[in-house]
């Protein structure tokens, strides 16, 4: 394929996020390099729905949720997996599928994920004997190998629900169990990590784009404080809240999330208007197509996903614990 056909087909999808046919030939050479190397190598590429949209678009075989794309790192015959996101969602994916080569772009950690360790869980666990430890996925497969079940945010009240005990510690996102805690008859007991960007937006936020845009419904992700969750209008995970806009009638929306999001919106929904602001990750924005390249030439050292075999066994345990909770009715 010539770099001209690339770049018309990357400018088919990357205009609708406002970018150019000259910024589109500017990625070509990158783009399809990456896309041969790909086939070469029988490799896929798997993008989290934060990740910038020459990334989505240029290059990805996937893009989606944390939950959606660990069944897809699961179920998908390749050799190799390139999970453009965060560390954690690279060892979810190797912890599924430990005979595939999973590699990570850039080696970016998460403010959830960074603030427990597994030396605090087992300390939970010591003051709380009888409890049980649900970890959201934002957790080092370390964390994940000393909890009993993992979640992610499309599946956390069904899995809290699912438990056993009554008493429940759940870790670390403390905003995302407080919002849980109304939803739920279980005793939660809560970890005090944030996600520094969805931390960020406050109600004053959200009441401005109700004044400014009164048609438009607002949409947040569940890792945002009580009080904003109280103003909005549907909250979940990433792929609940593109499920809302595209069935939607309404043409109006604010997604109080990540602003790839907002691109997603755009770029599969041009008909929909994405108003207000949005933050960035600056873990989930570390990534750029170099990264990739490098990733799938020569990967350095620390772009290769490996876990210890001890760590990897319990963690899987608690993964496979979460998909076997899923399916309860
Ligand atoms: P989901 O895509 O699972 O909603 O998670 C959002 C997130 O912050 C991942 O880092
Ligand atoms: Fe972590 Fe928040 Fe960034 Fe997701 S958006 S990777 S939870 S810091």
């Amino acid at each position: 394929m010539d770099l001209r056909i690339e770049s018309e087909r990357l400018f088919k999808r990357l205009s609708k996020v406002g970018w150019t046919i000259e910024d589109c030939s500017l990625i070509a050479p990158m783009t399809l390099e990456i896309n041969m190397l790909k086939k070469e190598q029988d490799a896929i590429i798997l993008s989290h729905s934060y990740q910038s949209p020459d990334i989505m678009y240029g290059v990805a075989d996937y893009i989606g949720d944390s939950y959606g794309l660990s069944i897809i790192a699961s179920e998908k015959k390749c050799r190799k997996i390139v999970f453009c996101s965060v560390h954690f969602m690279g060892e979810t994916a190797k912890l599924l599928s430990p005979e595939k080569e999973v590699l990570v772009p850039s080696i970016q950690g998460c403010s959830l994920a960074e603030s427990i360790t597994a030396e605090d869980v087992k300390m939970l666990r010591k003051k709380h004997p009888k409890a049980g430890v649900v970890c959201y996925v934002n957790t080092s497969a370390a964390v994940k190998a000393e909890s009993d079940v993992c979640c992610t945010s499309s599946n956390v009240i069904k899995i809290v629900e699912a438990m056993p005990q009554k008493d429940i510690i759940f870790i670390p996102d403390a905003l995302m169990g407080k919002n849980m805690m109304s939803m739920t008859s279980k005793n939660i007991m809560l970890w005090e990590g944030t996600c520094i960007v969805h931390d960020k937006f406050s109600p004053e936020t959200v009441h401005e784009v109700r004044r400014m845009y009164p048609k438009a419904k607002i949409l947040a992700h569940t890792e945002c404080a009580p009080d904003v969750i109280k103003e909005v209008d549907m909250a979940g995970s990433t792929s609940q809240m593109l499920k809302y806009v595209k069935e939607s009638a309404e043409n109006e929306f604010m997604l109080v999330t990540e602003c790839g999001l907002g691109d997603r919106v755009r770029a599969e929904n041009p008909d929909k208007k994405v108003v207000g602001t949005c933050n960035l990750c600056p873990y989930m924005k570390g990534i750029m197509l170099k990264d990739i390249l490098t990733a799938l030439k020569r990967p350095r050292k620390e772009q290769v996903i490996t876990i210890p075999e001890s760590i990897a066994k319990k963690a899987k345990a608690t993964l496979v614990r979460m998909f076997e909770l899923e399916q309860i009715k």
